[in-house]
């Protein structure tokens, strides 16, 4: 099968390496930046370089392509504005939508999303059916991402969003990321759920909704959501560090969006999860001892 993957950094580029490796596809990649063109090179079959709201080149890139996989984001050091949120995916949806008519043999459009479209719900579920509420700007540019991209969808295109909870996995452990908390004391209680994914499972998850011609929205996280304060003991513990303490009495600046993702549409649709929960149980025991 001809595949486009468009944006390659962590996801993308795993998800290439895999491919790859299976040998079974022809890869088209993109990046914004000339310089990668040669490491993308030993992945691909071309590599383009745009920006996805290059519509000349997106078309370019989408040419011949049964399948595309965006999987962009926008990049920076620092927190990225909404702005660059709306340049990455709104514009490049919009210049999809325009070259579409232009790309016949296009198939199967799959998306790499956002959990961070369901906003807060007090720490109760959410699922796919759950009407989305984002809490912020960058949440409703999301929605509005994955909005433009289902219209793109019809009876000869499926689309597929896979809304991902916060990645972990190879060069992005959660110990380097929690380290400077260990024994420090943090404002609140720690309570609200957050939701992972393992690099692993991104890419095993785009492979599987490739080969299932997978359509519609899923949720793309592990078994197990876990609180703040969860997540640091974990973690801190594993690694022999000292654990957070938390001061319910203060009040934090800003608390991470609370609810707890359901993946029961991802299990019911037949993918298997490769790592369903986040890390050995702190107590030495693997946390799920059947995986
Ligand atoms: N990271 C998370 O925890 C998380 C959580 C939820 C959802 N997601 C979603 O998962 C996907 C993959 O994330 P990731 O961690 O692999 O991101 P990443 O490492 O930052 O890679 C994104 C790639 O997008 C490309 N890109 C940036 N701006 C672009 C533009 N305007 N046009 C075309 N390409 C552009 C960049 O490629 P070049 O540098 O080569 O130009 C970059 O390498 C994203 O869609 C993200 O929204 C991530």
């Amino acid at each position: 099968m001809r595949i486009t993957i468009l944006g390659c950094g962590y996801v993308g580029t795993a998800l290439a390496r895999h491919w790859r490796q299976q040998g079974h596809h022809q890869l088209q990649l993109t990046t914004t930046s000339p310089q990668r063109r040669a490491e993308l090179a030993a992945l691909a079959d071309a590599v383009h370089v745009l920006e996805g709201a290059d519509a000349a080149g997106l078309q370019a890139a989408l040419e011949g392509s049964e399948v595309a996989v965006f999987s962009l984001a926008p990049t920076g050091t620092s927190q990225v504005g909404a702005e660059a949120y709306e340049a990455t995916y709104l514009r490049s949806f919009e210049a999809l939508e325009q070259v579409l008519p232009r790309l016949p043999r296009l198939r199967q459009l799959i998306y790499t999303g956002s959990c961070s479209v369901y906003g807060d719900a007090g720490g109760g579920w959410v699922d796919e059916t759950t009407p989305p509420v984002p809490r912020d700007r960058h949440g409703q540019i999301l929605l509005a991402s994955e909005q433009r991209l289902q219209a793109c969808g019809d009876g000869q295109r499926r689309v597929a969003i896979l809304r991902l909870g916060a990645i972990y996995g190879p060069g992005r452990e959660l110990e380097p990321r929690l380290h400077r908390l260990a024994g420090s004391t943090r404002a609140g209680d720690g309570a609200s759920f957050t939701s992972w994914i393992h690099r692993d499972d991104v890419v095993g998850a785009l492979a599987w909704a490739v080969d299932s011609g997978l359509e519609g929205i899923v949720n793309l996280v592990d078994d197990e959501p876990l609180t703040v304060r969860e997540l640091c003991e974990r973690v801190l513990t594993a690694a022999g560090l000292e654990p957070v303490r938390w001061d319910p009495q203060a009040r934090p600046e800003r608390t991470p969006a609370n609810r707890r993702i359901a993946n029961q549409r991802l299990h019911d649709l037949g993918y298997r999860l490769r790592h369903p929960r986040l890390l050995p149980a702190s107590n030495g025991r693997p946390a799920n001892p059947s995986a």
